[in-house]
């Protein structure tokens, strides 16, 4: 009989809701900004790591955005994604859908194409020598102009065979989706498929617009559907996946405790909802942490649990070969950790 941490941790998963400048460790954030000759504001890793409480999504954006200042380089993308990579593969994850936030970059005078050539020689490489497969995800900034939003498209589709998605992401509030109609449709049109953020922090009515109006794929967060049960009957309907991230509706003041958290509900009406980390570096823990957080604070069955991880692949990017060999695979991590 495997404990509970054990089951989770064996037991193979997909993840599709992480923000890449969200894995930035402490430690590989004081590497590079010496390597690349910068000071941080904090004198050591523990005293970051101390900053890092946050009462909101604003409190925490603005140290996720000054964290990432220091990547300038071809190869600082490489090791961020490279170090994310390593923690997953010792936590079992054999698929991952990342976002990336190239405004921020781009913003400050690095090139496009340093910022995504890092990123995908490391999805490569995890291909190659950890077995992970990948899709890559661009975000945009929903506090940032449609302009904005409009030229970094235009250079993204010169990479568009190592981009899946278009996403949206930041300061939720004031920034509807709405806002990117006119840019999600060109993506559409470009190709890529869609998901955004939406009911984080925002009203129902975001999730709404995600749906209608930016045609997205899958909703990230989507935690406040559960206050429209018209909304609901609609996910429930579409089978329209959420990506939700326990740690970090904890650690952003979106629930008040993990018992709190809307997972339960969510799985019970048989929505289709799966577990993410978000900001792993920031939020205290990556995928198989977050698996654990709400397993135990819900009390989830191991039924549940395996459907959490079945729902990770469905509801991921793959082709339905993929799909359904992922979760043969889960099917037979079953049998074999059965008393
Ligand atoms: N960017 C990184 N993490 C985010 C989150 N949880 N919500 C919105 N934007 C983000
Ligand atoms: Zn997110």
């Amino acid at each position: 009989m495997s404990t509970l941490e054990e089951f989770i941790s064996g037991i193979p998963k997909a993840e599709l809701h992480l923000h890449l400048e969200g894995t930035f460790e402490p430690e590989l954030m004081f590497e590079i900004a010496y390597r690349n000759r910068l000071k941080i504001n904090f004198n050591s890793v523990e005293e970051l790591k101390a900053a890092y409480q946050f009462s909101n999504l604003q409190e925490f954006l603005d140290i996720y955005y000054s964290g990432a200042d220091v990547l300038r380089e071809e190869q600082d993308f490489y090791d961020l994604t490279w170090w994310y990579l390593l923690k997953i593969h010792a936590q079992n994850v054999l698929h991952t859908e990342l976002s990336f936030d190239p405004q921020t970059h781009c913003s400050r005078g690095i090139p496009f194409g340093k910022v995504i050539s890092g990123i995908h020689r490391a999805l490569i490489d995890g291909k190659e020598k950890l077995g992970i497969s990948s899709r890559l995800i661009l975000s945009i900034l929903r506090h940032l102009s449609e302009e904005s939003a409009f030229q970094i498209l235009q250079e993204a589709v010169e990479y568009k065979d190592w981009i899946t998605a278009i996403g949206l992401d930041s300061s939720e509030y004031g920034h509807p989706p709405s806002k990117f109609e006119r840019i999600f449709a060109w993506a559409l049109k470009q190709g890529f498929l869609t998901v955004a953020h939406a009911g984080e922090e925002g009203p129902p009515k975001y999730v709404w617009e995600a749906l209608d109006l930016l045609k997205v794929s899958r909703i990230d967060h989507g935690n406040r559907s559960l206050e429209d049960s018209l909304l609901v009957e609609e996910l429930i309907q579409r089978e329209m996946p959420l990506t939700v991230c326990p740690l970090s509706n904890l650690k952003l003041k979106v629930v008040r405790n993990m018992a709190k958290h809307p997972l339960a509900k969510m799985l019970d009406k048989g929505m289709l909802v799966t577990v993410n980390s978000d900001d792993p570096a920031y939020f205290g823990g990556y995928l198989n942490e977050n698996y654990l957080a709400v397993a135990e604070a819900l009390k989830l069955t191991k039924e549940q649990i395996v459907q959490l991880a079945k729902n990770s692949f469905t509801a991921s990017f793959l082709s339905e070969k993929e799909k359904q060999k992922m979760i043969e695979k889960v099917e037979q991590f079953c049998i074999a950790s059965e008393p």
